[in-house]
Order: structure tokens, then C-alpha cells, then sequence
């Protein structure tokens, strides 16, 4: 099943998600965006009025939070309980906030874990987040690393005017004990520091070498 997900990976702000999208386009595999699964979790445990702080209480509310990630024209939307969160809801900033803490309890990454492996049986993917090629599927020969320099991912969070917060995600996902953030074993890396979204998915595909 690894066989058909190709997994990309990388740090905030390195524009992974832009390309992922258009791999996943271009390719015409469905496209799914595990940092969505973490901020809907996320979002339903602020929503359960839990401090995000306390990992034995996330523990318990994450446990009763009913997630479903239904694959619906060629991308997977995130219902909790049923709804199926909006953008807005998912990319608030409260839930920025909290998602890197929520993200580091084991059994919150267990749990999405399982659905991510669960998803492959679905077709081929395209399926991008910190730990794909790393944890989820480390036998995919197909795995790209997303990254950019210092000074472009700092010039691209702050004109979304988030430095200090994107900063600190990446401090803590690159620092965590569950699977941190690396660039995974067998992954191409590529650097989309300097180059355009187009050129970026160009490089993707043609080091993907798919035949
Ligand atoms: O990709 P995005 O920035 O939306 O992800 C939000 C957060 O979700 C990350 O900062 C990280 O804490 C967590 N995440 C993760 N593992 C993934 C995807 C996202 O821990 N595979």
C-alpha cells in the first residue's frame, strides 16, 4: 500500500502545502493535508474547554472527539462529530497556538496516525505534514523534504505577519520526542528557496522518477 503515497514533509512557511496540492493535481491522486488532521483535534479539544498545556487532560478529551476525514473530490475534509470544519476554523489563531502541543501527545498521534495509513487503501496519494516519510509510511520510495532558507521562510511569515508563532511551531515540532520533524531516511530533498511554485511541482515530479 506504501507504494502508492508519496509522502512530502517539511517545516512551516516552506511552501510544501501549495506544492503538494498541485503534485496531487497534477498527478490526479487525492491530496491530503495532515496538519488539517492535527488542527481539527486541535480545535476540538480548545472547543472542549481544555488548557492545551496539560497533556493528561488532552489525552481525555482527544479520547471522546469523534474525527472522520471522508476523501470528497480528490481532497479529504475533517468533520468532528459529523460538521465539517471550515478553513477559518481550522487555521484560526487560537488553534495555531495550541496545534504543536496537542501534536506532541503520543495517543493524539497514534490515533491520526492509524487514519493516514487507513486513507492509502483509499487510491494513490499525495499526503504531506512533518512525519510522513519518517513514521507514517517510512517504506514509501517516494519521499520528498520541502525546505527553504531561513531568510525566505522568515520574509514569507512575515508577510502573513506570524513570525514569532510559526517560529515556535517549528521549534517545538523539530524538538518533540513523537516524531519530531527530519528529513526522512530515502527522502529528496528540495530546497524552494529560490525558485517558483511551477518550478517547485516541476522538481517534485521529475524526482519523483514515477514510471
Ligand atoms: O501543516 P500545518 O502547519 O498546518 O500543521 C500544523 C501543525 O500540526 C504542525 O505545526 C505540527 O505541530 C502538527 N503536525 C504534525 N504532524 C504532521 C502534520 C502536522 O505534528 N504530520
Amino acid at each position: 500500500v506504501a507504494a502508492s503515497v508519496i509522502t512530502i514533509d517539511g517545516p512551516a512557511a516552506s511552501g510544501k502545502s501549495s506544492i503538494a496540492r498541485l503534485v496531487a493535481q497534477r498527478l490526479g491522486r487525492t491530496y491530503v493535508n495532515t496538519g488539517n488532521m492535527y488542527r481539527a483535534m486541535t480545535w476540538a479539544v480548545l472547543q472542549a474547554g481544555v488548557d492545551p498545556k496539560n497533556a493528561d487532560a488532552v489525552r481525555a478529551a482527544a479520547a471522546d472527539v469523534v474525527i472522520e476525514s471522508p476523501v470528497v473530490e480528490g481532497k479529504i475534509q475533517i468533520c468532528i462529530s459529523g460538521r465539517t470544519l471550515t478553513d477559518a476554523e481550522l487555521n484560526s489563531d487560537l488553534v495555531n497556538r495550541a496545534v504543536s502541543l496537542i501534536a506532541s501527545v503520543g495517543e493524539v498521534r497514534d490515533r491520526l496516525v492509524a487514519d493516514q495509513r487507513a486513507l492509502a487503501a483509499t487510491g494513490p496519494l499525495v499526503m504531506e505534514g512533518r512525519d510522513i516519510g519518517s513514521v507514517v509510511f517510512p517504506d514509501s520510495p517516494h519521499k520528498i523534504y520541502i525546505d527553504a532558507s531561513e531568510e525566505v521562510r522568515a520574509s514569507r511569515r512575515g508577510a502573513q505577519g506570524l513570525t514569532d508563532q510559526i517560529a515556535e511551531r517549528d521549534r517545538m515540532d523539530k524538538e518533540r520526542k513523537n516524531s519530531p520533524l527530519v528529513i526522512p531516511a530515502g527522502a529528496i530533498v528540495i530546497d524552494n528557496s529560490h525558485i517558483t511554485l511551477e518550478e517547485a511541482v516541476d522538481q517534485v515530479i521529475a524526482a519523483l522518477q514515477l514510471t
